[in-house]
């Protein structure tokens, strides 16, 4: 199966939240794991959608990955998901 982990957290590589999608991985190593740091990243996806659509159009699986910045999402995931409805993206398959 392709995983693919959208890291909505700032803090990228450094992301302590992105550990535990790391761990998972070790774990379920069957399985094709691929990243999208949608957190540190957004102004540049924000430019250029394409790669992360194909990397969402590849996967069998989303796994949103994420702290709790002020009570809520960061904002930056909440933007990357307005990104993909604004791609017109269909994940009901
Ligand atoms: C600005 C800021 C706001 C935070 N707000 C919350 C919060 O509202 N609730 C909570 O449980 N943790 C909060 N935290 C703690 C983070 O969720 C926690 O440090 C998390 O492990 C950071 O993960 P990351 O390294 O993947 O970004 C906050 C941290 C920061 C820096």
């Amino acid at each position: 199966m392709n995983i693919l982990v959208i890291n909505g957290s700032p803090a990228g590589d450094n992301s302590i939240t992105l550990q535990t999608a790391l761990y998972i991985q070790k774990y379920f190593q069957k399985h094709s794991f691929s990243f999208i740091n949608a957190g540190r990243s957004i102004r540049q996806i924000e430019k250029d959608f394409s790669e992360s659509r194909k990397a969402i159009e590849k996967a069998d699986l989303l796994i949103f990955c994420y702290p709790v910045y002020t009570f809520l999402v960061p904002a930056q995931l909440h933007r990357f998901i307005e990104l993909m409805k604004e791609a017109g993206m269909d994940l009901s398959e």
